[in-house]
C-alpha cells in the first residue's frame, strides 16, 4: 500500500545525516533534535504548543487524561475508524457512544452527534478518516452549545486544512481544545518507528499534558498528577525532522496520484470516487478509498491481489461490532452508513512515489473485472 523505500532513498543523504547527529551526540530521549521537531511542528501548523509521545494511541489517552474525564462520561466518537480512538475511551473507563458517519465524506455524521447527546456526555472524538478534514465547524458548534470539549483523532490527517464559512482555514487536528496525531511510519508523515503528538492552544492544558507524558513530574521526582512514559525518541525526531520539510510537497504528491485514479475510474457504473476539492486541500489522501457498488467488492480485491496490486479494506467490522465494544444500547438500524461501508469500501495503494504506470495499470486492472 505504501512505498517508504523509494521515498528513503530520495532523502537518504538528509535522513542519515539527521540519524548520525543523535549517535554523535548521544541524546537518546529528549535530545535537541526532539525539541527542533516541536517547535517546527507548532511552526507548521501554527498551534502554541505541541506535546510529542510515543505513538498516536497515547497521544489520544494522554489528551483525554488532560482533560480530568471522570469513569462513566460518556464521549461520543465515530464507528467508522480505526479501534485505537474508542480503545482509549474504554481504558479510560470513560463510556464510548459510538455514533454513525456520513456517506459523502465517511466522517463523524453531525446528525449523529447531536442524537447522542445526553446529560453525561462530556466530549466528542472526530476522527479526520482517510486525511479527509471532519466538518469541524459544525462540530465546534455543537461542542459550544453543550459545554463538551473536542479532541481531534488527527492520526490519518496531518497536513489537511479545515475550512470555515468565513474563508479562514485552519489545520485538522488544532482546532478542537487537542488534537492527537501519529507518527506511523505508513502516515503521511512518517518517522521509522512509532511517534506521536498531541496539539493543543491552551496554555494549562499543554503544561498538564507535558508533565503526564513524562510520569506526571514538572520537577524531577515530584509526581505531581498521575502520568505515563510516553517519549518520542530522538532518532525517530531526527527522521520526522528530515521529513517535516516535505510534508506539503507529499501531500501534493498523494493528490495529485487522487486525481488520476479518479480520473480513470470515477463515473463508471459501480464505483464512487472519493470527492477531490481543488481548493482547500482538505482531503491529504491518507488513503485513496472507493466505494464498490452493484458489484463483487471482495473478488474485485482478490483479482487485484492476484495481479499483485496490493488493496485493502479499511474498515470491514464496524466498531459497535467489534467484541470487544458491543454495547446492548446500539441497535443495527443506528449505524446503516458503517454497515454500508464495509461492504462496499476498497483501498487503493496511496503514497507519494506512485507513478503514471502504476496508477494505470491499477486502473486499468479495476476496469477489467468491473468491465
Ligand atoms: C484513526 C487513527 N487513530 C489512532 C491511531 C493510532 O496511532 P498509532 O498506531 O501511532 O498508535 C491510528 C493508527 O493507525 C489511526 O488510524
Amino acid at each position: 500500500m505504501v512505498d517508504l523505500k523509494s521515498q528513503y532513498y530520495k532523502i537518504k543523504d538528509t535522513v542519515n545525516n539527521s540519524i548520525q547527529e543523535v549517535l554523535e551526540t548521544n541524546t537518546y530521549i529528549n535530545g535537541p533534535q526532539v525539541h527542533q521537531f516541536q517547535k517546527a511542528l507548532e511552526q507548521y501548523l501554527d498551534v502554541k504548543h505541541v506535546i510529542p509521545c510515543a505513538n498516536g494511541t497515547d497521544a489520544l489517552q494522554i489528551a483525554m487524561m488532560g482533560l480530568d474525564l471522570k469513569p462513566g462520561d460518556e464521549v461520543i466518537t465515530a464507528d467508522f475508524t480505526f479501534a485505537a480512538t474508542v480503545e482509549v475511551i474504554a481504558l479510560l473507563q470513560l463510556t464510548p457512544v459510538l455514533v454513525d458517519v456520513d456517506l459523502y465524506n465517511m466522517n463523524i455524521s453531525i446528525e449523529g452527534i447531536r442524537k447522542a447527546i445526553t446529560p453525561k456526555t462530556k466530549a466528542i472524538v472526530p476522527v479526520h478518516l482517510f486525511g479527509r478534514a471532519a466538518n469541524m465547524e459544525a462540530i465546534m458548534a455543537i461542542a459550544k452549545e453543550y459545554n463538551l470539549y473536542v479532541i481531534e483523532d488527527n492520526a490519518q490527517a496531518i497536513g489537511a486544512n479545515c475550512k470555515f464559512s468565513d474563508g479562514t482555514k485552519k489545520k485538522a487536528g488544532t482546532i478542537g481544545h487537542v488534537g492527537a496525531t501519529s507518527f506511523f511510519p505508513s502516515k503521511n508523515l512518517g518517522c521509522y518507528g512509532d511517534g506521536g503528538a498531541i496539539f493543543t492552544n491552551d496554555d494549562a492544558l499543554a503544561h498538564k499534558l507535558r508533565g503526564i507524558v513524562n510520569h506526571g513530574m514538572y520537577e524531577r521526582y515530584h509526581h505531581d498528577v498521575v502520568g505515563v512514559n510516553s517519549r518520542l525518541d530522538s532518532i525517530q525526531a531526527a527522521v520526522l525532522n528530515a521529513k517535516l520539510p516535505l510534508l506539503d510537497l507529499y501531500g501534493k504528491a498523494r493528490q495529485d496520484a487522487a486525481r488520476k485514479y479518479s480520473i480513470a475510474l470515477d463515473g463508471h457504473k459501480n464505483i464512487i470516487a472519493p470527492f477531490i476539492c481543488d481548493i482547500c486541500d482538505c482531503h491529504v489522501f491518507h488513503q485513496y478509498t472507493l466505494r464498490i457498488i452493484a458489484a463483487d467488492r471482495n473478488g474485485l480485491m482478490q483479482h487485484l491481489l492476484d495481479k499483485g496490486i496490493p488493496c485493502a479494506i479499511y474498515y470491514p467490522i464496524p466498531l459497535h461490532s467489534q467484541k470487544a465494544y458491543k454495547d446492548a444500547r446500539y441497535k443495527e438500524e443506528d449505524f446503516p452508513i458503517t454497515n454500508q461501508l464495509v461492504t462496499e469500501v476498497l483501498s487503493l495503494p496511496m503514497h507519494t512515489e506512485l507513478d503514471d504506470e502504476q496508477i494505470k495499470y491499477i486502473t486499468d486492472s479495476i476496469l477489467e473485472f468491473l468491465k
